[in-house]
């Protein structure tokens, strides 16, 4: 092995990976689990899909872990692409370290040139911060799954005024940050697909500490790219108390927007555009959760309860981060478990959610939440 690189193992694969992380050759080993979230998903897209060729595009492939493993555990012809001449390298080594010589290919382009020559059946896009620079030609290349990846998640959030600029929306530095992330980019996403006539829907979006990743289905055409417009909106959002009121553009352009708090007669704030539509299909995830069983992955347990949580969210926009209503409140929070139960209890729906362990869904309204919350500690 050369001086400063290590060989490592992800799911069956074997990788020679830089020995410390760096900009060029990037490879985090954090994102492990994010990568076998990715395996999963493949896998069982390509279960579900109708057999044929399919061409996997990974475009800022660092090492090329995703493109090779894609290759390697599920046999998908890769084309696997970084402008770095060390990655490209050190890709094709990982490709010769896996016997991958027929199946996998390296490119060393710049990702929208790369993009733009060919139209590939799934396109990853992985990049440092932001795909918004490379978003348009993975949305005119991509013709059936794509993949997308964020690590600027505060601008994303509403931590950092950099989201306007980048991703044509105004985010709000909410208690359900995460969640207000993935849903802004999918909106940024499914704005820049019509254009190019096709629409997405999400099968997985999930956020963690540091990154978004969105898993969406792609089809083509003009009407369903409408519908997929349909389901962008805004949320009213009010600080003073928690409430939140989700909101359609038609609802916006027919009506006027109610301001004010129905709960506290407070003024609420508006993020949007943003998608308010599911973020997740529960029989692709139960196909993906399937689909472990013939896989060998590192992070199962954690691919699993992602999987699971996700199947099982309520199909509701923003979730309510259980600590911050009790602050508000000003009581001890219980078990997320007995919120949960206290909530179904008095009549509602409740969840647990993939962006918070702390975090829960309901259809109740945040006066009742309250009254549960505070009944149950007595
Ligand atoms: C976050 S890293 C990729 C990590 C990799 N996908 C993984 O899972 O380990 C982003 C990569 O994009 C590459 N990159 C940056 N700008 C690029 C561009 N314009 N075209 C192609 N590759 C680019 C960098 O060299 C870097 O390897
Ligand atoms: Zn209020």
């Amino acid at each position: 092995m050369r001086a400063g690189f290590v060989l490592r193992r992800e799911g069956s694969t074997k990788l020679k990976v830089p020995a410390e992380i760096r900009r060029s050759a990037f490879y985090n080993p954090k994102m492990e689990l994010c990568r076998d979230v990715d395996i999963a998903c493949l896998a069982a897209f390509l279960r579900t899909a109708p057999k044929k060729e399919r061409r996997y595009a990974d475009a800022l492939a660092g090492t090329g872990v995703r493109g090779v493993r894609a290759a390697n555990e599920l046999g998908v012809a890769a084309e696997i692409n970084d402008l770095s001449v060390e990655a490209y390298t050190l890709i094709n080594e990982n490709i010769r370290l896996n016997g991958l010589e027929g199946l996998a290919r390296a490119h060393n382009k710049d990702a929208n040139v790369f993009l733009s020559e060919h139209r590939y059946e799934i396109v990853d896009l992985d990049p440092f911060g932001s795909p918004v620079p490379f978003l348009d030609s993975a949305c005119r290349s991509v013709t059936e799954l794509l993949l997308v990846t964020a690590t600027d998640t505060a601008p994303l959030c509403g931590a950092h005024p950099a989201g306007p600029r980048k991703y044509e929306a105004i985010p709000l530095k909410t208690e359900y940050h995460r969640e207000m992330g993935t849903r802004i980019l999918l909106g940024a996403v499914i704005r820049r697909l019509a254009a190019h006539e096709k629409a997405a829907t999400p099968l997985l979006a999930y956020a963690r500490r540091h990154f978004v990743r969105l898993v969406l289905k792609i089809e083509r055409g003009a009407r369903r790219a409408d519908a997929a417009l349909r389901r962008l909106g805004f949320v009213a959002h009010c600080f003073g108390c928690g409430n939140r009121r989700p909101f359609s553009c038609e609802d916006l352009l027919e009506s006027e927007v109610e301001r004010r708090c129905d709960h506290c007669g407070g003024g609420m704030k508006i993020a949007g555009p943003l998608y308010l539509g599911s973020i997740r299909d529960e029989t692709f995830c139960n196909e993906a959760l399937r689909a472990l069983d013939g896989l060998e992955l590192g992070m199962r347990r954690q691919v699993e309860k992602i999987l699971k949580t996700s199947r099982d969210e309520l199909d509701i926009p923003f979730y309510y981060e259980h600590h911050a209503l009790c602050k508000r409140l000003k009581i001890t929070p219980l078990p997320l478990e007995a919120v949960l139960e206290a909530l179904r209890a008095a009549g509602f729906s409740a969840s647990k959610t993939v962006f918070s362990d702390t975090g829960f869904k309901t259809d109740a309204s945040i006066e009742k939440i309250n009254e549960v919350l505070r009944r149950s500690v007595t």
